[in-house]
């Protein structure tokens, strides 16, 4: 029928999924969510939540989209008439992270440039909440904030710029630089963490289990959590990716493949933060819980503490918020795409009228986020997105595909057919019931937890 964009190769397919899915959420919300959630005893459920739920869901993903070779929307609406508003949902979920998720990378890019003479002097906090963010009274937005709206532009200057150029020659080529320069910039970085003094007591701290949080179903609710956002699962980003595979694509290894990446640089992502945790109590004479944190807190305000008391500190300071942008970046693009696929199938219209028109639009509500309120607008909408927006996404995927459409057999042979890996029961068991029970009790539980 149409000419649809394809991946060069298999590997720079890999690199975009594995640059989606490898993101802030692994650096800097995987590791506090294992610390507080069982130390080393959280893999038990976190290894359980990628077998039974992380690693079929992505399998299912990438089936849709390589079956129906559309953006999500179309996909479900290929899949059958009525679904079509759960892709459109995806999207918009997507659509609003990104217009969020920029504005972190625009910090980060600040804060590389703020490592040169630690400008963030004696006291990180104040000095990112007071004379970079400027922030004002909870709600109120006044003014943009030049520092933030500078980088913000470059972040979407690079965005358009890479989706423009299209899938195998912007996607597909951005991926397949700043993956790897990632993982190098990162290993240095683990490396030098590692050799610093208190690591130790950092890394005994993230990996001391605690058993008796395996019997909390909280724990549990927590690990499946980590696992959909950092897989990138339910934000249409992975159909989006996997329509645009050759017909001959063997989709099961490469969801092995992208699921075991993620959670091996999260892994890392976990030693890494800790020990430099484990340094910063060390020199200031603390325990590591006093010290332990995630999100911006830990990017912003913990880590330019620890960078000012490290031996070389503009190098690292550099190498970890560069890492922060990449990592930020090869997501940030991969949302986008959602809905540059989605309008510009919709509609009709040419690939740079949709970017101008989808980014456009995300582009100009990041500004918001640019202004005096924006960490706190931030925080609101990021905490939606994250109890509601992911588990209801997920929610309404599953339901719709294995009980509705009641698709999973035929998507098993489909994946089968082109996979020297052979889906079984076990995978229509884990996406039929597993995920949907698991999702459920999530989004109870987040109601509860609003309520009380
Ligand atoms: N998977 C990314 C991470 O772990 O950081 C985060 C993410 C990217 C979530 C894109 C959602 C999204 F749409
Ligand atoms: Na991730």
């Amino acid at each position: 029928m149409e000419n649809r964009s394809q991946w060069g190769t298999r590997i720079g397919f890999l690199m975009a999924a594995m640059g989606s899915a490898i993101g802030l959420g692994n650096i800097w919300r995987f590791p506090y969510t294992a610390y507080d959630n069982g130390g080393g005893a959280f893999f038990l459920p976190y290894l359980f939540a990628l077998l039974t739920a992380g690693i079929p869901l992505l399998i299912m993903e990438y089936t849709i989209g390589h079956k129906f070779r559309g953006s999500a929307p179309r996909s479900y609406s290929k899949m059958s008439k009525g679904l079509e508003w759960i892709g459109w949902w995806q999207v918009a979920v997507s659509f609003v992270i990104s217009a969020y998720y920029p504005i972190i990378i625009a910090w980060a890019i600040m804060y590389a440039y703020f490592s040169f003479g630690q400008q963030w002097g004696d006291d990180p906090t104040s000095f990112f909440v007071g004379d970079y963010l400027q922030l004002s009274d909870p709600g109120v937005f006044g003014s943009l904030v030049p520092s933030v709206l500078f980088p913000l532009l470059l972040v979407w200057a690079i965005v358009f710029f890479t989706l423009g150029r299209g899938v195998r020659k912007g996607i597909e080529v951005a991926n397949k630089i700043f993956i790897p320069a990632l993982v190098v910039l990162f290993i240095i970085i683990v490396i030098r963490a590692i050799t610093l003094p208190g690591a130790l007591d950092g890394l005994e701290a993230f990996f001391e289990p605690n058993w008796s949080s395996i019997m909390d179903g909280k724990v549990w609710v927590a690990a499946y959590g980590q696992i959909f956002f950092s897989l990138s699962i339910a934000f249409a980003i992975m159909i989006t990716y996997s329509s645009y595979l050759p017909k001959k694509s063997d989709i099961t290894n490469n969801a092995f493949i992208t699921g075991f990446a993620n959670s091996s640089f999260e892994l890392l992502a976990g030693i890494g933060v800790f020990a430099a945790l484990g340094f910063m109590a060390f020199q200031n004479g603390v325990e590591v819980n006093e010290v332990a944190s995630s999100g911006v807190g830990l990017a912003f305000m913990v880590f330019p503490e620890i960078i000012s008391q490290m031996p070389a500190s503009e190098f690292f300071g550099v190498l970890f918020f560069l890492s922060l942008v990449l990592a930020g970046l090869s997501s940030m693009i991969s949302i986008s795409e959602t809905y540059v696929a989605g309008l510009q199938e919709k509609f009709n219209i040419s690939r740079g009228t949709s970017i101008l028109i989808g980014g456009g639009l995300a582009a100009v509500a990041s500004l918001f986020f640019a202004t005096q309120g924006g960490l706190n607008l931030l925080d609101t909408v990021d905490h939606f997105i994250n109890n509601y927006g992911v588990a209801l996404s997920g929610l309404f995927e599953v339901v719709a595909v294995a009980w509705f459409v009641k698709s999973l057999r035929d998507f098993q042979s489909h994946a089968d057919g082109i996979s020297d890996i052979k889906l079984g029961f076990w995978w229509r068991f884990c996406l039929g019931v597993i995920t949907p029970a698991v999702l459920g009790v999530m989004m109870l539980q987040n109601l509860k937890s609003e309520i009380t």
